[in-house]
C-alpha cells in the first residue's frame, strides 16, 4: 500500500500533530480525508479540523477503527492511560502505531496484545519548517512496506535516522538546537567584544555556518579533513584551534550531549514509574 492511501490517526492534538499535518498537507503526502484526530479538548480538533480539513474523531479508540497508522502524540504521563482506553475493545493487530512520547519505550504498547507493530520517534523542532531530523526504531513486528511508508511520511519533516531504540536519547541530545543557538550566540558575542556592531556579526556568523555547512555538504569530506585545509602552518585558524582545546571547547561539547542523554534516561525511568 502506498502512503497516500493510507489512513493516518493522531491521538493527541497539540504542537507536534499540528507541525506533522501542517507538512503532511504541505507536501501533499496525503489526501486530508486520510487525516484523522482526536483529543479530549473538542476545540483544539475543530480549530484542526478547519485548517486542515481533517476527520474529527469522537474518541481515541474511533481514532483506531479510522487509521491504519495510528500516532500517539499525547504527553507521556498520559500514555499509560490511552493504552489502558485502546485495549479495553481490543487492538487491531495490523494497526501499526506511532509513538512520540519521550521517554515511553516501544515494549510500553506489549499490553495492547501480541506483535502489534510499534515504531517510535522522535523528530527535532526544525521539523516545522521540514527541515528537521527525526530518529526512528521499530519493533520486528513492523512490516519493510509500512517501515517505507514510515520514511515516505517522516521525508515530510525534513531527513530522518534508522537506530536502535535505546540510542534515542542520543538522537534527542544532538539534534536539540541549543548547542548550536549557543554556539552562535558567543560567536556573535566575541565579534561585538572585538568591536563590530551585533547586526554586522551577526551577519558575518550566519552566514560563515551556512558557508562552512554548504561545503561540507558539497564535499562530503570529514571535518578533520577540513579543519586541516584551513590550518596554515603558523598561521591564524592553528591559533583559533588551540585556544579552544586549551579551553575544552570539544569536552565541553561531549559533556554536554552526554548529560543530556543521562537526564533523557533519567525522566523515562520516572515517567514509566508513574
Ligand atoms: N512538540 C514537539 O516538538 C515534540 C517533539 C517530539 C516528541 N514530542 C512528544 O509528543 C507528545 C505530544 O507533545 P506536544 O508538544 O504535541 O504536546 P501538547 O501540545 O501538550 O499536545 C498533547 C495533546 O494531547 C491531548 N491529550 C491529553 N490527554 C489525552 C487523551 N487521553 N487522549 C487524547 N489526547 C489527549 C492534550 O489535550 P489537553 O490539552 O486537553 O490535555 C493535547 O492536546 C509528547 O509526549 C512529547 O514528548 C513532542
Amino acid at each position: 500500500m502506498a502512503l497516500d492511501e493510507r489512513r493516518v490517526a493522531f491521538i493527541g492534538a497539540g504542537h507536534i500533530t499540528k507541525i506533522i499535518l501542517d507538512n503532511l498537507v504541505k507536501t501533499k503526502k496525503l489526501p486530508s480525508h486520510r487525516l484523522i484526530a482526536s483529543d479530549p479538548e473538542k476545540t483544539k480538533l475543530q480549530q484542526l479540523s478547519d485548517k486542515y480539513k481533517i476527520i474529527m474523531a469522537n474518541d481515541n479508540v474511533e481514532a483506531v477503527d479510522k487509521g491504519d497508522f495510528v500516532f500517539v502524540n499525547v504527553p507521556p504521563q498520559v500514555v499509560g492511560d490511552v493504552i489502558d482506553e485502546l485495549s479495553l475493545k481490543g487492538f487491531p493487530n495490523d494497526t501499526l502505531i506511532i509513538t512520540l512520547a519521550a521517554g515511553i519505550p516501544i515494549k510500553a504498547y506489549e499490553r495492547l496484545g501480541d506483535n502489534i507493530p510499534v515504531a517510535r520517534a522522535l523528530p527535532n523542532p526544525p521539523s516545522q519548517i521540514g527541515m528537521g531530523i527525526a530518529a526512528l526504531a521499530f519493533n520486528p513486528d513492523v512490516t519493510d512496506e509500512q517501515k517505507s511508508d514510515i520514511f515516505e511520511l517522516f521525508a515530510a519533516l525534513g531527513e530522518y535516522v534508522v537506530l536502535r531504540e535505546e540510542n534515542i536519547n542520543t538522537v534527542m541530545a544532538l539534534s536539540s538546537p541549543v548547542t548550536t543557538y549557543l554556539f552562535f550566540q558567543s560567536l556573535i558575542d566575541a565579534g561585538i567584544r572585538a568591536g563590530i556592531d551585533r547586526e554586522t556579526s551577526t551577519k558575518v556568523v550566519y552566514q560563515t555556518i551556512v558557508g562552512a555547512m554548504e561545503i561540507w555538504n558539497q564535499r562530503q569530506i570529514s571535518p578533520h579533513e577540513l579543519l586541516s585545509e584551513a590550518s596554515t602552518p603558523g598561521g591564524i585558524s592553528v591559533e583559533s584551534i588551540f585556544t579552544l582545546e586549551k579551553y575544552a571547547f570539544r569536552a565541553a561539547l561531549n559533556e554536554a550531549i552526554n548529560t543530556a542523554v543521562l537526564k533523557a534516561e533519567n525522566l523515562g525511568d520516572k515517567v514509566q514509574k508513574t
